[in-house]
């Protein structure tokens, strides 16, 4: 009997001890974690932000997404998140700290809550680069010197936003620029990652490679450099431009004419060529331009004629700067879903044995992604 108290006793006490010995160890290090991040947050904010040529590959097999600290810091808190910060009198003309870009990034196209710890690259017009981290309340901005225009490209674990224009000035939140209501929106990065969906099909025949299509040739142009903007229910445009369909309304395209508005609103010697600057490649508007007036905006190219029998088992590779980044097979019915792909520019490679291999580029936006349909030249 008295053995049997002492042992509860013993045991009492060893799990008093062991208690006290994590919270001893544990307690002060929470602590030590916690002052680490202000220390270092309020260094970053002190030090000027700009980092020369950073490697912004940032790693994408990294998960941890609990940096999102809601409390921003005292000073920074109440800090005109969202507000354009480049006006004179605050961070331009004869304005304290100096500001050649300032602006806000956000977890979504609402803009409710500070995108933390996103890296904002920067290359103004002679090639100067800066890399800018986003704080506490999403707010992000430089005091070097730099010259508009601007190429920008946000990115957080992974997933790259690039601007799909260049920008005329280094206020993002400037009035009709990303303001709240504005037409391009907030600037955000989702941690939704949405699925790339498709089906791989065999080519009927062995199609010229000079014939253009929709299929084959527009909707990849489109789908990377215009849909960002033209969805249904899209804010910033009303024409959608995701489907043959849709992209072929008699508004936008006369089949044979020059005079198609789709062609007019991306020549850049038109006053009326404003997306002009979306597209940007003169190889890519020849293509759009001889695919509405030379093959009649064609849905499938007539030597191809219609997409043949599903292709299963074949490989479909994502990959961005060389390494493949998501992969899968199709099914028997020549679909493939490759899971929460992160934003960004990538390759998509599509193999199977005995077919020529295919190799496109494909922009992974993060609002909306149409499915793919490609087809497959037997060797
Ligand atoms: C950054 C957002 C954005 C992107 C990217 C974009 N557009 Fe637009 N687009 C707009 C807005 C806003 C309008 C309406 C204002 C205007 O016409 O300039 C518009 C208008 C148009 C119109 C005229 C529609 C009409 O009813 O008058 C066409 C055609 C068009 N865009 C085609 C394209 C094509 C093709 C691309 C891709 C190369 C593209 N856009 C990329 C935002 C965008």
């Amino acid at each position: 009997m008295k053995s049997l108290v002492t042992k509860i006793l013993f045991k009492f006490i060893i799990g008093v001890l062991f208690i006290a010995i994590i919270m001893k160890g544990e307690i002060p290090s929470v602590f030590a974690k916690k002052n680490n991040h202000d220390v270092q947050l309020s260094k970053k904010s002190d030090s000027s932000k700009d980092v020369d040529d950073v490697d912004d590959d940032v790693d994408d097999d990294e998960d941890d997404e609990g940096e999102d600290d809601e409390e921003g810091e005292d000073e920074e808190g109440s800090h005109n998140a969202g507000r354009n910060c480049l006006t004179s009198g605050c961070h331009s003309g004869s304005g304290e700290e100096r500001f050649s870009i300032g602006g806000t990034i956000y977890t979504d196209a609402d803009g409710t809550d500070a995108r933390v710890g996103a890296k904002i690259k920067v290359i103004d017009t002679n090639g100067s680069t800066a890399t800018l981290t986003s704080n506490q309340i999403g707010n992000f901005y430089t005091e070097k010197s730099m010259t508009a225009p601007f190429t920008i490209t946000a990115s957080y674990q992974g997933r790259d936003v690039e601007m799909p224009t260049v920008a005329s000035g280094g206020g993002c939140n400037a009035d009709g620029c990303h303001a709240e209501g504005s037409s391009a929106g907030r600037i955000f990065i989702s941690t939704n990652d949405l699925d790339l969906t498709g089906t791989v099909t065999e080519s009927s025949s062995d199609g010229g490679p000079s014939e253009i299509s929709y299929n084959s040739d527009i909707k990849s142009i489109l789908d990377a450099k215009c849909i960002s903007c033209h969805q249904s229910g899209g804010a910033k445009s009303d024409v959608p431009l995701t489907t043959y369909a849709e992209v072929t309304d008699t508004k936008l395209v006369t089949p044979g004419s020059a005079d198609s508005l789709l062609i007019r609103k991306l020549n850049k010697d038109l006053s009326e060529g404003t997306m002009w600057v979306n597209l940007n490649s003169t190889s890519e508007y020849n293509k759009i331009k001889d695919w509405i007036v030379v093959y009649n905006a064609q849905e499938y190219s007539s030597s191809q004629g219609s997409a043949g029998a599903a292709i299963s088992d074949a490989k479909v590779k994502l990959s961005k700067n060389g390494r493949v980044k998501y992969k899968t097979t199709t099914d028997s019915t020549g679909a493939f879903v490759l899971e929460k792909v992160k934003a960004g520019k990538y390759t998509l490679k599509v193999f199977k044995k005995g077919y020529k291999r295919h190799t496109q580029s494909y922009q992974m936006n993060q609002s909306n992604s149409t499915s793919l349909e490609i087809m497959l030249n037997k060797k």
